[in-house]
């Protein structure tokens, strides 16, 4: 049984390695231009949480622990869970700077700090974006000195789920219809007639901007680690749920939370007529739908014995206030 400072303990050691490793892949001049460089670091090291990278790393210690894996490759499993767990915070941000622009959620505060448009203007930004994106794979398809070959399976598959997860059947395609849903965007007229698939409509909205690239977090750690099928898979199933939690609680966030607390403006979705968990089932069963997705999170994991660090992390999602 773990305390809650135990458990902030290790939050804390892990934010600190992941910064380390972010800092060891990003571009410095004059490997490219100092502008695009300071852009970069600007939104990264600006003091998010680290979900996803500490998922991928909290997967791939979780299936360590519990013997789903091969223990003659768990250091070189464990250094490859790094460099996704830096490529999904990379690829995070990206979507944070492009998810600010003015022709997107039109965001002028992020992680604290006046977006990256309002500093550097939409262009730099959005190459910023790019470069985050781009540096992600980089990182991705770069061995380790000493990788033995065998890990190269591991790693093209990694990179296969990032990928997918990132793309048009991912975050972009969830992206795409928030915009539609909220009549910016192509297909909005459609959108906003079809009200009777309203809540399905949202849920996918959700699955696809927030839960796929929290999915391929976690999972992408347990491939790493050499987790057999059954954990990979059981991890799956409870990424896709904590991955709905968690942006259901981000709506919540943004009726009940504050800037100060949030870091990002509060109130936006109601303001932008967004359709959110609670402008469609109500503050009260949204906090009940969050908590029922977190107990399908935890049961994914119970069934096939892993746990650990994931259910905590199942448990923040649900209990935080930014
Ligand atoms: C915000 O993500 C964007 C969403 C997908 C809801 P986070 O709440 O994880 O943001 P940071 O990384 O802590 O800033
Ligand atoms: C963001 O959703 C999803 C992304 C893919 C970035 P939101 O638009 O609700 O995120 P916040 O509230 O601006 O952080
Ligand atoms: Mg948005
Ligand atoms: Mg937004
Ligand atoms: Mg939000």
């Amino acid at each position: 049984m773990t305390t809650p400072s135990d458990f902030n303990r290790y939050l804390e050691t892990r934010r600190a390695e992941i910064d380390a490793a972010l800092e060891a892949v990003l571009p410095v001049p004059p490997a490219c231009p100092p502008p695009i460089a300071e852009a970069m670091r600007y939104s990264l090291f600006a003091g998010g949480k680290r979900l996803r990278p500490i998922l991928t790393l909290a997967a791939a210690e979780a299936v360590v622990q519990s013997g789903h894996t091969d223990p003659h490759s768990r250091d070189t499993g464990m250094a490859l869970a790094m460099t996704a767990a830096c490529a999904v915070e990379l690829i995070h941000t990206y979507s944070l700077v492009h998810d600010d622009l003015p022709d997107m959620d039109d965001d002028d505060l992020r992680r604290g700090r006046p977006t990256a448009h309002v500093v550097y203007g939409a262009g730099v930004a959005i190459l910023s974006g790019d470069a985050l994106l781009t540096q992600a794979f980089v990182a991705l398809a770069r061995c380790l000195s000493d990788e033995p070959s065998e890990f190269e399976r591991r790693r093209l598959r990694a990179i296969a789920r990032i990928a997918e997860a990132a793309g048009a059947a991912g975050m972009v395609g969830g992206q795409v219809l928030d915009l539609a849903a909220t009549g910016t965007g192509p297909g909005g007229e459609a959108a906003r007639r079809r009200k009777g698939s309203e809540e399905t409509d949202l849920r996918e909205m959700h699955e696809r901007k927030t839960g796929a690239l929290i999915g391929a977090a976690a999972v992408t750690g347990a491939i790493l680690a050499g987790g057999d099928e059954a954990a990979v898979e059981a991890i799956d199933r409870y990424a896709m749920h904590l991955g709905l939690a968690f942006q259901i609680v981000d709506d919540i966030l943004d009726v009940e939370g504050s800037a100060a607390e949030l870091g990002k403006t509060a109130g936006k979705d109601a303001a932008a007529g967004k359709p959110t968990y609670p402008s469609v089932h109500g503050l009260d069963r949204s906090k009940v739908l969050a908590t029922e997705a977190v107990g399908s999170a935890r049961e994914a994991l119970a069934s096939v014995g892993l746990g650990g660090r994931l259910n905590e992390i199942a448990e923040w999602v649900v209990s935080r206030s930014h």
